[in-house]
């Protein structure tokens, strides 16, 4: 079916294709095909034709390896061929025989593992993803580019070409030749010491290892990932002795190799330590900045054991060895024994120069950086608290162009900084038991300014996001745990708007009943301008809901096209446009000096009193004690339900109820009414007087 993948090609369209393969893989070749049929330079030999159609760069280290140049002229054999491109990349020396197997195998007939002719036969893994992609350890197989032939001795031959040199484990140059061939995991482990792995140590980790007698987890046959974390992610000195033979286990995905290109990110894999009482997860996941990272999560824990999430960076991957691939980590993975502060910390206490500029985990380090540029002393509060959850924005988030305007606004900052912190230990387990009647309201440690949660989908799955200051961010990596709480990694800084007035009140579920109405009354338009300066008053959905109950007949008519001009009006008095925005700290204060606000709106003007109030809250959201504002307009007070939300080009106060009032409804005033519904007007006055003569 997929047969053109792996076509026979004449040496001339395979020539042609691999002129294609270098710059671009879509052999866009017919065409050249045609003008290379009449090539009379058809060669003889396979040595010859793969000299025309490999990539330079491989093909003479092939030639100058006697091993592989007879293999070439002598045997059956598939050869993975990198592009120039590849090699461009690559560093260090290449290990031909690496990239060669003596049987010849199609894409499609490759088996999970394949013996490499490098001394000692080392295997290289096949991995074959959803996609269609297929990938030697970590190296894709460019599609369409493999050629097939069939060579003097009559011996089939199989070219592939990869995006990736592939690198085999080696020893150093001091070590004994021949000391170590094709090591196993627990080999790699002991002998750590005589293998090219860069600077890394995996001294303390072995020595747990041994003390827990766990050395046949690595010394088992098959194909499984090992984790292996290194020295330096032990500078916490009780923290080996936490390595215990379940920790150990928690290292270890049996029976599937992980090479980080060719596996699917952020999937859950079932560890060894995946039983009745102990269930660890570890998956794989990329920052926007390219760095890898590793996480466990202990789903049931013990008493040994804490539930929560571990992030580990990889610090050097796809490590091939006998039994499977092997990647040294920063930390240990299911180790909670941080705080919070010590986890957004550079490090703590130690000395080594090369982990200056790097925390726990690399990926909070701006939200680290930002902290301290903005004094520290968010730091110290945090520290100061016994439980603490921290909404934590990646590196990727503090990118965001809006942020540069307000990060050398100290106090803004600090206000933004503390919109972050929850006082309390909140998983995400606890955010869907608040969260069972849709959104979650918690406060944070920026007074009066509250997180809106909302849990979709279930396990793996589930979409968190978080709403802060108008800032909707989505939950990109959740529970990572600490001793005295949680890190949430989201993707937007809370209160730094992003949108308009427009796009909030459409993608916001609360405000959804508002942005209809303005909608097909028009009155929407006008939100997107950036030119203006808004302080809108918007009615939460549950408010318009309420006048259904007071006023029913009217309430539908508000969402009804005929009366659109009757709704544009009601929408415009809660609309108030100046130079400048009114927080709600504003309001209140202005409502101090003189006891009515005059705001000006479209037609007129609004006349309001803004209050704090403090109460118990409890509704189908929440259930706390509340300290809020409320507005006094018409004598109806209104509670202020979401103060704040921060728009591109102004800020929506969400209150509790619309600025409605019966004689909007019932009054004969004419100014919002159409002709034509006046009568049905009539018939709804008739009609409330009847309903409350009967109460
Ligand atoms: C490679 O093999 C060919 C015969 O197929 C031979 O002519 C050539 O000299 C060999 N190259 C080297 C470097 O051994
Ligand atoms: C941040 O933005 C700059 C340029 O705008 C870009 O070069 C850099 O890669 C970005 N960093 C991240 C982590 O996305
Ligand atoms: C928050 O409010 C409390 C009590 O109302 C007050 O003591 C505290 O100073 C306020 N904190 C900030 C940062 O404004
Ligand atoms: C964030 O926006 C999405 C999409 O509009 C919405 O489904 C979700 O409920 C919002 N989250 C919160 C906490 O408001
Ligand atoms: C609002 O303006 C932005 C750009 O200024 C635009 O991308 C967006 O589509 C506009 N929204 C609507 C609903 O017109």
């Amino acid at each position: 079916m997929i047969e053109h993948h792996r076509r026979r090609l004449s040496a001339s369209a395979a020539l042609l294709l691999l002129c294609c393969c270098c710059w671009a893989s879509t052999a866009a070749g017919a065409e050249l095909a045609d003008k290379l049929r009449d090539d009379t330079e058809l060669s003889q030999s396979t040595a010859k034709t793969f000299r025309r159609i490999m990539p330079v760069r491989f093909y003479s280290l092939l030639e100058q390896n006697p091993v592989a140049n007879s293999t070439l002229s002598l045997r059956s054999c598939t050869i993975f061929v990198p592009t120039n491109e590849a090699f461009q990349r690559h560093r260090g020396s290449t290990h031909v025989l690496y990239h060669i197997i003596t049987v010849a195998l199609s894409k499609d007939q490759l088996p999970k593992t394949v013996s490499s002719d490098m001394d000692g036969n080392p295997p290289l893994y096949i991995t074959k993803n959803r996609n269609g992609d297929v990938y030697v350890n970590n190296a894709r197989i460019i599609p369409s580019l493999t050629v097939e032939l069939t060579n003097r001795e009559g011996k089939r031959q199989v070219m592939h070409i990869i995006d990736e040199v592939l690198e085999p484990l080696t020893t150093l140059p001091t070590a004994k030749p021949d000391a170590i061939t094709n090591p196993d995991a627990y080999q790699f482990l002991q002998q750590a010491d005589l293998l090219n792995i860069g600077d890394n140590r995996v001294r303390t980790y072995r020595s747990q290892v041994a003390l827990m007698k766990k050395e046949t987890i690595y010394s088992a046959p098959g194909t499984h990932t090992f984790l292996l974390p290194v020295d330096e992610g032990f500078k916490l000195s009780t923290r080996s002795s936490l390595v215990d033979a379940k920790v150990i286990d928690g290292h270890v995905i049996p029976n599937t190799v992980i090479f980080t290109a060719a596996s699917q990110h952020d999937e859950p894999k079932t560890s060894a330590a995946f039983e009745d009482l102990l269930k660890v997860t570890v998956s794989f996941f990329k920052q926007k900045d390219g760095k890898m990272y590793v996480k466990s999560n202990t789903i049931i824990g013990d008493a040994k054991h804490p539930q929560g999430v571990v992030l580990a960076e990889i610090v050097k991957a796809n490590i091939p060895v006998r039994n499977g691939v092997v990647h040294l980590i920063h930390r240990p993975l299911m180790i909670i024994d941080t705080t919070v502060t010590q986890f957004l910390q550079k490090n703590f206490g130690c000395n080594s120069f090369k982990f200056l500029n790097d925390n726990e985990n690399g990926a909070l380090r701006k939200f680290y950086e930002v902290i301290m540029d903005n004094g520290g002393a968010v730091l110290d509060d945090i520290n100061n608290l016994a439980e603490v959850t921290i909404l934590a924005p990646s590196n990727d988030a503090w990118n965001a162009s809006s942020i540069n305007n307000i990060v050398r606004d100290r106090k803004k900052m600090s206000e933004i900084l503390n919109m972050h912190i929850i006082k309390e230990r909140l998983n995400v387990e606890k955010i869907r038991q608040k969260n069972a009647n849709m959104i979650a309201q918690v406060p944070t440690v920026n007074n009066r300014t509250f997180l809106y949660f909302n849990v979709r989908g279930e396990g793996s799955d589930a979409v968190i996001t978080v709403e802060g200051g108008g800032v909707n961010a989505t939950v990109v990596q959740a529970d990572v745990a600490q001793t005295n709480g949680f890190v949430h990694i989201i993707d937007r800084v809370l209160g730094v708007p992003h949108t308009t007035v427009l796009g909030k009140l459409e993608s916001d579920p609360m405000m959804s009943d508002t942005y209809k109405m303005g909608h097909f009354s028009n009155f929407n338009d006008q939100l997107n301008n950036t030119q203006r300066r808004y302080t809108f008053f918007v009615p939460r959905d549950k408010g318009w809901q309420k006048t259904e109950l007071d006023y029913p007949s009217a309430h539908k008519k508000l969402f009804m096209r005929d009366f659109a001009y009757h709704s544009k009006a009601i929408l415009e008095r809660h609309l108030v446009i100046a130079d400048r925005v009114f927080t709600i700290k504003d309001l209140a204060q202005m409502s101090l000096v003189s006891d009515t606000v005059l705001l000006p709106t479209f037609r007129d003007s609004l006349k309001i009193k803004v209050e704090e109030e403090a109460g118990h809250l409890h509704d189908e959201y929440a259930s706390h004690e509340w300290t809020g504002y409320v507005i006094i307009w018409n004598y109806k007070k209104i509670n202020v339900y979401r103060p704040d939300v921060e728009c591109t080009n102004g800020i929506i106060h969400v209150i509790d109820y619309p600025l409605l009032e019966e004689k909007d409804i019932v009054v004969s005033g004419g100014s919002y009414l159409t002709e034509s519904s006046i009568c049905i007007m009539l018939a709804n006055l008739i009609m409330i007087t009847v309903a409350k003569f009967l109460n």
